[in-house]
C-alpha cells in the first residue's frame, strides 16, 4: 500500500465533488472479481471508471499518465494474484514495472494518494469492494486534480547546487601521448584487424572541442585524437550503423562502455561485431558548472574493452563479460534527497518549473544510446499518446516516459542533461530511477552483457509493499 502520509490537498473541493477514479484492470481476475461483486450486490462508490485490457503485462505507464492528463484524480491498476495470471508471469513482469512507475511518480510529487495498485482475483468480489472504498477515500482525500502540467503556486524551488565534479585535469602531454597511441591503433585495426571504421573523436567545432569522428580508411586515424573534452557518448551511433559492413571500433570512457554493454545485452549490437578501445578517462572537462558529467565515475577503463589506452600505450583488454561500474560516490544524490525531503507539494513544483522549461527539441534522446527506437511514442500519433504541443501535460508525460524508459538501462553517461539546452534535470530523474532499481533488485545498468534488465525479468519474490 502507498505511503498516505501525503500533504493536504491543493485546493479545498466543493462539498459534492466526488473523485474520478480510472481503474486499469486485467479481464481474468479483476474485472471478473468487481462483476462478482455486482452480482452479489456488493455496494461501493461509484468513482471509479473501469478500463478493461487482458492482463497487467499490458498495462503501460502510458494509461497512467493519459488518464491523469484526462482529469482523472486518481488511477488504481489491478490484476491476479502473484502465480494466478492467465497468461502465467503477465503480472509478475507487471509488478516491476508497477514499482518503476510508482518511484517516479512519487519522485515527481505525484501525491501517492493518487496512485494504487491492487491483486484482486475473480473470486475476490469482496476484495475489489474494499479496495474501491480505499481509494476513493485517499482519492477523496487529495482531492481534484487541478495542477497536472501546472505548478501549484508554490514559488520556483532552488536545490542546492552539488560541488564541481572531482576531476583530475588530463596534461596536455599525457592527452598527447593517448592520441598517438590512439591513432595508431585504428590504423592497425582498420589496416590488419578486419575493422571497418573506427568512431572516435577528433578536433573540430569550436576551439579546443572534439566531435565524433568516422574512420574508415587507415591514413585518415592520423586524424583522431584524445581530450577532456570528448564528451559524446559514441555508442549511441551503434544501434543504427547495422548497414556498416565488418567491425566498428569504438572509442568507449567508462560510461561509454556500459551504454555499449547495454546495447549488447538488449542484442540491439552482436559483440563479434564491435571492437571496444577504452580509454582511461579522468572526466571530460566541462566548462560550466551546470553541465553535468562524470560525478560517479572513478576513471577507470572498462574491463569489458577489447583494448585499454593509456598515456602508457595501449594494452589488450580483459575482454569481460560486462562493464565496470562506477564506484565514486555521488554528490547528486544529496539533492535527490533534498528533493525527496521537501513536501509533495514542492517536490511537484520544483519538478512542474523544470518540465514547463522543456522545448522538446528532442536532444536528451538523440545523445542517447538506449533511445534507438525507430519510431518514437512522441513522434506516434494513432493514438497519440504523448501530446506534441509544448505545454505542461504534454511536456510532464515526455520527461516522465523518458525517465520510465531508462529505468534499469540508463548507463550514467550523463549526455542528456549535458546537452540540455533548458538545463533540465535529467540526471536527477534518470539516478533516482536507477536508485530504485538497484535497491529494489540490485541491478546496475551496463554491468552485464547477458541476461535481462529488470523490468523485462522478474523474481517471483519481488517487493511488493505497495500493493494491495
Ligand atoms: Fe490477470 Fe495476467 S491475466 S494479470
Amino acid at each position: 500500500m502507498l505511503n498516505q502520509s501525503a500533504a493536504a490537498p491543493i485546493e479545498s473541493k466543493p462539498a459534492d465533488w466526488k473523485p474520478t477514479i480510472v481503474a486499469v484492470v486485467c479481464n481474468w481476475c479483476t474485472y471478473a472479481g468487481a462483476d462478482r461483486a455486482g452480482t452479489t450486490r456488493l455496494t461501493y462508490p461509484a468513482s471509479v471508471r473501469m478500463m478493461r485490457v487482458p492482463c497487467t503485462g499490458r498495462m503501460s505507464p502510458l494509461f497512467v499518465l493519459r488518464a491523469f492528463e484526462q482529469g482523472a484524480d486518481g488511477v488504481l491498476l489491478s490484476g491476479c494474484h502473484p502465480g494466478d495470471c492467465h497468461y502465467v508471469q503477465g503480472n509478475l513482469f507487471a509488478r516491476r514495472r508497477f514499482t518503476a512507475y510508482r518511484a517516479l511518480l512519487d519522485f515527481i510529487g505525484l501525491d501517492p494518494r493518487r496512485f494504487h495498485v491492487s491483486w484482486v482475483s475473480a473470486a475476490e468480489g469482496g476484495k475489489w469492494q474494499s479496495v474501491v472504498k480505499e481509494v476513493t477515500a485517499a482519492v477523496t482525500d487529495a482531492g481534484p486534480l487541478t495542477d497536472w502540467g501546472k505548478t501549484n503556486g508554490h514559488a520556483p524551488v532552488e536545490i542546492p547546487a552539488p560541488p564541481a565534479p572531482p576531476r583530475k585535469p588530463v596534461a596536455a602531454d599525457e592527452a598527447a601521448a593517448i592520441s598517438k597511441h590512439l591513432r595508431e591503433l585504428a590504423a592497425t585495426l582498420l589496416q590488419d584487424k578486419g575493422v571497418s571504421m573506427v568512431l572516435g573523436y577528433r578536433p573540430g567545432g569550436l576551439p579546443g572541442q572534439m566531435v565524433p569522428a568516422f574512420v574508415t580508411r587507415p591514413e585518415d586515424a592520423a586524424l583522431l585524437g584524445w581530450s577532456e573534452r570528448c564528451h559524446t557518448n559514441l555508442a549511441v551511433y551503434l544501434a543504427g550503423a547495422q548497414h556498416v559492413t565488418g567491425k566498428i571500433a569504438v572509442v568507449v570512457k567508462q560510461c561509454d562502455a556500459r551504454s555499449v554493454a547495454g546495447l549488447l545485452q538488449e542484442t540491439k549490437i552482436k559483440r563479434e561485431d564491435v571492437t571496444l578501445i577504452g580509454v582511461s578517462c579522468a572526466g571530460v572537462e566541462v566548462n560550466d558548472q551546470l553541465a553535468l558529467k562524470c560525478y560517479a565515475c572513478d576513471g577507470d577503463a572498462a574491463a569489458i574493452c577489447d583494448y585499454t589506452v593509456t598515456a602508457d600505450g595501449v594494452k589488450p583488454g580483459a575482454a569481460a563479460s560486462g562493464a565496470k561500474r562506477a564506484v565514486a560516490a555521488d554528490p547528486r544524490d544529496a539533492q535527490i534527497e533534498y528533493l525527496e525531503k521537501l513536501p509533495q507539494p514542492e517536490r511537484w513544483a520544483f519538478w512542474q518549473e523544470q518540465f514547463n522549461a522543456c522545448i522538446r527539441c528532442y536532444g536528451c534522446r538523440a545523445v542517447c544510446p538506449s533511445c534507438y527506437c525507430d519510431s518514437c511514442i512522441t513522434e506516434k500519433s494513432q493514438p497519440q499518446w504523448i501530446p506534441a504541443s509544448i505545454d505542461g501535460p504534454g511536456n510532464t508525460s515526455w520527461n516522465f516516459i523518458r525517465a520510465y524508459h531508462q529505468a534499469g538501462r540508463c548507463a550514467g553517461c550523463d549526455e542528456c542533461a549535458r546537452v540540455c539546452p533548458s538545463r533540465l534535470r535529467l540526471d536527477l530523474l534518470n539516478r533516482r530511477v536507477a536508485m530504485e532499481m538497484e535497491q529494489r533488485f540490485h541491478y546496475h545498468a551496463g554491468e552485464r552483457i547477458d541476461g535481462a534488465p529488470p523490468l523485462a525479468a522478474f523474481q517471483p519474490d519481488d517487493p511488493q509493499e505497495f500493493i494491495y
